[in-house]
């Protein structure tokens, strides 16, 4: 009789403390992946400061490409004189990716019509800065972009 009195208690922390620690885990096991989806990883800045956008016979006057630089989207644009401008295509609003829009004679974000001109400031809309300008060479047959100096 003594005996049950001493051991129930402890068996009734051993229980309830094996019961918190599940509740403990499984909470985590439900929380963790919401967070890591909600705070994604920081991706490290790319160290690439030039690329080969694209051959010089590729692009007509009057036209826009969409290229890889580094880990992030850029846009060649072949104005209609004939003239290469580069511009890093992440808009400054919300990261969306922009395009050029001849018609406009203008880069163009389609998320919010966000507007920039051929030299990367803002026109209108919402984006609060101008695009990343970046040099634009001639090398042999490629068209070379590069961050400026
Ligand atoms: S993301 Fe480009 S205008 Fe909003």
């Amino acid at each position: 009789m003594e005996s049950d009195t001493v051991q129930n208690p402890t068996r009734r922390k051993f229980i309830l403390g094996g019961l918190i620690s599940g509740l403990a885990g499984f909470f985590i096991m439900l929380v963790y992946p919401i967070i890591r989806f909600i705070m994604p990883p920081p991706i490290p800045e790319s160290s690439q400061n030039s690329v080969n956008a694209a051959t010089i016979d590729e692009l007509q006057p009057g036209s826009g490409k969409i290229f890889p630089f580094g880990n992030k989207p850029a846009i060649l644009i072949r104005l209609p004189n004939g003239e290469y401008r580069a511009f890093s295509a992440v808009c400054t609003h919300l990261q969306c990716t922009v395009q050029y829009r001849d018609d406009f004679k203008l880069i163009w974000c389609a998320c919010h019509n966000g507007k920039f001109d051929l030299n990367g400031n803002v026109v209108s809309g919402p984006p609060p800065a101008p695009l990343e300008a970046f040099d634009v060479n001639i090398g042999g047959k490629d068209v070379v972009v590069s961050k400026k100096a």
